[in-house]
Formats: structure tokens, sequence, C-alpha cells
């Protein structure tokens, strides 16, 4: 389909499967800026790191670093996800490592989405053997019935069922991720 990025689309379609208008560009904004509003008030004169982790959450961590409005870091890993699939592999390979120095640093996990949790537990593990100073996680969509790991979201921007959505950030097969808004496969 050409020419989606730009529109404000009533349905996607993929193949047989149909895609619906679910969270706008603007609810997506104004939850951002709120987000933004709250972790600058908490990270007040703390110098934080924030890690974003590719791919998925490229839109999300740009939109969020707008609405920062203390002194903070940037840094990134790459984890390999779904593959081209809509239904996890339940295994996540490392593909790019951090550059950042991260021990005694405050570090805030930006993520995309929580489904299963498995990402952001072995993104912790990682981060803990540096020993930051601190640790938290953002992610601006979390499936909470989806979760199967001990893991705590600090900062959640939207609670989902479990259901596939694309759009700002979150791939089908690598496509669909430059939608502004997000859409959720219907039923
Ligand atoms: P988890 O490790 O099971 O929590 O899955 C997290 C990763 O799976 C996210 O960073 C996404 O890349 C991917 N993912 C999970 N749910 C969706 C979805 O509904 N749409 C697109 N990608 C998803």
């Amino acid at each position: 389909m050409d020419k989606i990025a730009s529109q404000n689309l009533n349905e996607i379609w993929i193949g047989t499967e149909k895609f619906v208008p679910y969270i706008t560009e603007e609810q997506i904004q104004k939850r951002v800026e709120e987000l933004g509003k709250e972790i600058s008030s908490d990270y007040k004169a703390k110098l934080p790191i924030f890690i974003g982790v590719l791919n998925g959450s490229f839109m999300f961590m740009s939109d969020l670093m707008k609405q920062i409005t203390i002194n903070c870091e940037v840094d990134f890993f790459k984890l390999s996800s779904y593959g081209d699939a809509k239904i996890s592999s339940g295994k996540v390979k490392l593909i790019k490592d951090l550059n950042a120095d991260i021990t005694d640093r405050h570090i805030i996990i930006v993520e995309d989405i929580v489904d299963t949790g498995l990402s952001i537990k072995y993104i912790e593990k990682l981060i803990s053997a540096h020993n930051p100073a601190s640790m938290k996680v953002a992610s601006l969509l979390v499936k909470e019935d989806s979760i199967k790991y001990d893991v705590k979201i600090d900062y959640i921007g939207f609670r989902i069922p479990n259901k596939f959505v694309i759009g700002y950030g979150l791939d089908y097969a690598q496509k669909y991720r430059n939608l502004k808004s997000i859409y959720v496969l219907s039923e």
C-alpha cells in the first residue's frame, strides 16, 4: 500500500488482516508529554541516561527526549525481536551493545512495548552487571495480561489488551514503523 505514513487511514490491510485506528497521534503526544514531565521531575539533578531498545523504541524515544527538561544522556541497545512474525520467538539476542559507561549512573530503559517481559528482563540483567546507581523502565505500551516474567514497568504510556499493534515504531515484518499513530489488528 502506498502513502500510508502521512494519512489518517481508517483501515490498513496486510494480506487478509485488517488493522484499525487504536491510539491517535494526539493521544500519544499528550501522554508522552505527561511522561516527560513526570520523569524530568523525578530525575532533577541526576543526569540520567536514557537507553532505548532498538528498533521499536526509536519514535517514542525521540518524542520523549523532546519532553525531558533536565540534562540527560542517550544510548541504545539493539535486540533481535520477533523476526518477521506476530508471535514472539521466545528468544532474545543482543545485536548492538551500549557505548556509554553506565556504572553508578541512573538508567531509564525506554521500550516501545512490553509483551511477555522477556526483552526487559534480558536488558535489566545486562545493565545490572555494570552496577548502575539505579534502573527504571519506561514503556509506551504494556500488555499486562501477557507478562510472564517478573518485571516492573515504572513509567507506562498505555496499558493495552493482548492484541497485535503496529505503528509509531512498532512493526509487522519490519514495516509500518513510520505510522504516526497506533493501529490494532481487528478481529
Ligand atoms: P517481550 O520481550 O515479549 O516483552 O516483547 C517485546 C518486543 O516484542 C517489543 O520490543 C516488540 O519489538 C515486540 N512486540 C511485542 N508485541 C508487539 C506488537 O503488538 N506489535 C509489534 N511488536 C510487538
